[in-house]
């Protein structure tokens, strides 16, 4: 192997479909730079071997996914404001002694919506369904950009509540239970649930989506259906997959390792195609 060559790599379990080496490999073709990027599959109790096994090695940076995120925020030497947020690590970059964690998730689906999808965040209500790690990832950055309000809401009713106290003094976030937004409404309601991995959508009343607003699940494929096809039947405007939230925050992660910010609409167009 090339040791002047750069390598980086995603980890997770499961792997093989993962699109980030194919997203890494485009954005360093379209910049002229030489680096590799390769998916690993790594068992959470390998997680922690592994990674200083890489560093040993002199590897520069990696991207977490399922289900290695939280266990990556515990293993990084030192965090991002953003990761702290989120309790959750999706990026590594590589320092003397360790790894600096990060999270560029949040800022990945804030650039989607406002700057792919043209939709407005300040000013809006928004909703959030799920309380687990992905939804844990992006509320920070949501509610940077001063919506009206950012509702929270969940199966366990508890886990709103916690998130909710936590993030109060970042802006007017509430916890809500799927009961108790019967009445409500809201610009942009956000799916950031696993349950359409089981074909499911989460039990909500009817009549939540404003004129105008925009459904967005942080699946992409099959996982993101149910969901936006029940917003759909429900009379949203837009609907959107995160695909897109997807290139977005490999885009993030690329400039924190390389210093530049890619192109990315050329790539979201070929995975899309
Ligand atoms: P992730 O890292 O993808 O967020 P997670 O931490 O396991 O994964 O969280 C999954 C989220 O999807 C949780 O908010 C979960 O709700 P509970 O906290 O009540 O378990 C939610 N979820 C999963 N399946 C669901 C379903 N069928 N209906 C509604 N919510 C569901």
């Amino acid at each position: 192997m090339n040791a002047d060559v750069s390598r980086y790599g995603v980890l997770g379990q499961p792997i093989a479909h993962s699109k980030s080496p194919r997203i890494h490999a485009a954005f360093a073709a379209s910049l002229n730079q030489k680096l590799l990027y390769e998916a690993y599959e790594i068992a959470p109790d390998e997680l922690a071997p592994s990674l200083a096994r890489f560093h040993a090695d002199a590897w520069a940076g990696f991207n977490l996914t399922v289900p290695h995120k939280q266990a990556g925020f515990a293993l990084s030497e030192t965090r991002s404001d953003a990761a702290v947020a989120a309790g959750a690590v999706n990026t590594l970059i590589r320092t003397a002694t360790g790894w600096h964690g990060d999270n560029t998730d949040g800022a990945g689906l804030v650039r989607d919506l406002v700057a792919n999808l043209g939709v407005a965040i300040a000013g809006k209500r928004v909703l959030v369904l799920g309380a687990g790690g992905a939804a844990r990832g992006i509320l920070a950055p949501l509610l940077a950009e001063q919506p009206a309000i950012v509702a929270i809401s969940n199966r366990n009713p508890w886990k709103p509540e916690e998130i909710a106290a936590a993030l109060k003094p970042l802006g007017n976030i509430v916890p809500r239970t799927h009961l108790s937004l019967k009445g409500d409404q809201y610009d942009l309601v956000l799916n950031a649930t696993s349950a359409g991995h089981k074909g499911e959508v989460p039990r909500l009343p009817p009549g939540l989506f404003a004129p105008g607003a925009t459904a967005y699940d942080l699946n992409y494929g099959p996982a993101s259906r149910p969901f936006l096809d029940w917003a759909a039947a429900q009379g949203a405007s837009r609907l959107s997959d995160g695909l897109g939230m997807l290139v977005e925050q490999a885009a993030e992660a690329f400039q924190r390792w390389r210093g530049v910010r890619p192109e990315t609409s050329a790539v979201l167009a070929d995975l899309r195609g």
